[in-house]
Formats: structure tokens, sequence, C-alpha cells
């Protein structure tokens, strides 16, 4: 078969072929020269360029530097700032907007979640896009909101990685590890009386354990944070809901452990 090139292409096919590409999370530019990975490997062909690391290893102990400025914070608006300026997490190159946090700082609870998408990287704002309505209805459905005014009503959200991941890819351990510093003072700062976790990502990096999803939801565990313990529930990612939806009786039946532990505060 002869390889498809740039001339066989209508506008309408580049146009639906890159439409596909955007929906699939290759929305970032991550070299200088196009690279046709489809071409069959010649003698007459020039070798790729080297591919710029897009993460580059970041330099001295940025963990350490994200612990001393999160605890060096004293309201959630000073760790927003700082976040703003804390400049040792390669994500922040490629991404458009830091995304933080939304909804009601007096929140009784606090959801975290992976990392901003693509709708998030635009707005700054976690759980905007598909997820984020899913995350809604599921709130919803038992008397919760982002935009509630009663902090019994209302939940606070953030997520473990500010900046998006480039193509939406996991965040690597390293990005979490780094970041990690500000979500608990995060915790901290915001103080809900319950915390619940969104995927696995958050899961583990709040419990320390390395089980997957479907182990670690579902339960009920003491999160040690600031001198006090917050309770911590992990829960389902509504994207893996998305893609998963048999699985929404699972989230379904957290969603009613945390109204019932709720109820009973
Ligand atoms: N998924 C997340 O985990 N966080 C967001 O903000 C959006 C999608």
């Amino acid at each position: 078969m002869r390889q498809a090139d740039k001339s066989d292409m209508t506008p309408g096919a580049a146009a639906a072929a890159l439409a596909w590409l955007a929906e699939m999370g290759a929305d970032e530019i991550v070299g200088e020269v196009a690279v046709n990975r489809f071409a069959e490997p010649s003698a007459a062909m020039p070798a790729p360029p080297p591919v710029a690391p897009v993460l580059p290893v970041a330099v001295r102990n940025p963990a350490g530097s994200a612990a001393e400025i999160a605890s060096s914070c004293q309201s959630l608006a000073e760790l927003a700032a700082a976040l703003a300026s804390f400049d040792a997490c390669p994500l922040k190159k490629t991404a458009t907007n830091l995304c933080f946090a939304d909804g009601n700082p007096q929140a009784h609870v606090m959801l975290v979640g992976e990392a901003p998408g693509r709708e998030e990287d635009l707005e700054g704002k976690p759980f905007v896009g598909r997820s984020g309505q899913l995350l809604d209805r599921m709130l919803a459905a038992i008397g919760l909101s982002r935009r509630a005014e009663e902090p019994e009503r209302a939940v606070f959200i953030t997520n473990t990685i500010f900046w998006r991941p480039p193509g939406n890819r996991d965040p690597t351990e390293a990005e979490t590890l780094m970041c990690l510093p500000f979500v608990l003072r995060a915790i901290e700062l915001q103080s809900p009386r319950l915390v619940v976790s969104l995927g696995k990502i958050s899961a583990q990096r709040l419990t320390g354990s390395a089980d997957g999803i479907l182990r670690l939801r579902g339960r009920w565990r003491d999160l040690s944070i600031g001198g006090r313990n917050v309770p911590l529930l992990p829960t389902l990612h509504p994207a893996y809901l998305l893609r998963q939806p048999a699985q929404k009786r699972l989230a379904w039946r957290d969603m009613l452990m945390l109204r019932q532990a709720l109820d009973a505060h």
C-alpha cells in the first residue's frame, strides 16, 4: 500500500484527522520538525531529529523546596500565588494556565482529582470538561455542589497536579510527588471535615498505598494532616466512569457512604 502523504488529503479529511488527534489529546507540539511515523525506514531517509525532552528533570530538590514554600503559605490565596510563581514543575512550561482549585473554600468536603485536562487547562479551573460535568451530577445526587454557599452543601475541588500533562498523559510519580506538599497544605488550610480522592493516582498519593483503585475505593481511612486526622474516602474517577459506565454502581455506593458520613457529623 502506498504511503498517504499530505497531497492525498482533502481539506475535509485533514480537518477530521486533526479533530480526532485533538480528541485523543494529541494537541501539543513536542518538536520543531514534523516526523512521518508511518514512513517505511529507508537508507535514504534522514534520521528523525532528536526529540527534545518534554519533561526535563527538574534541578535541585523541588519536592523539598515545594514543602518549604507550601508550609510558609497561610491561606489558600497565598498557596495559589505561590503555585503561580513555582517554576520547578516542568509541566508548567507546556500548560496554558495554572489550574489550582474551584468551589467553596468553606466547604465541609474537599475533592482531590488527578490532573487538569484540555478544558481545565484553558479555563484554569479543575473539572470543567466532560468528567467535571459527570462529577457535578454525582455530587448533586447526594445534595452537594461546588456552587453552594452553605458549607454543609458545598465542595472544594483541587487536583494532585496543578498543570496539564501534555496530551493528557498520566502525571509521572516525580510530578505528583513534587506537587504533593501543595496538595497536603491545601487540605490543611481548607480544613475540610472529609476528603474524597478521585481515581487511582490521587488515592495512591494520599494513602501512600500502591494498590489499585478498585482495592482502595469505598473504604474510609485516616489522612494525618497538620496534627489532625481527616477521614479520606477514595472513589472512582469520573473519566473512568465515562469509559466504564457499569462501574457507576460502585461510585454510587461511595457517594452514599459520603452522604452517610456527612449526615453523621
Ligand atoms: N480530571 C481530573 O482529575 N481533574 C480535572 O481537573 C479534570 C479532569
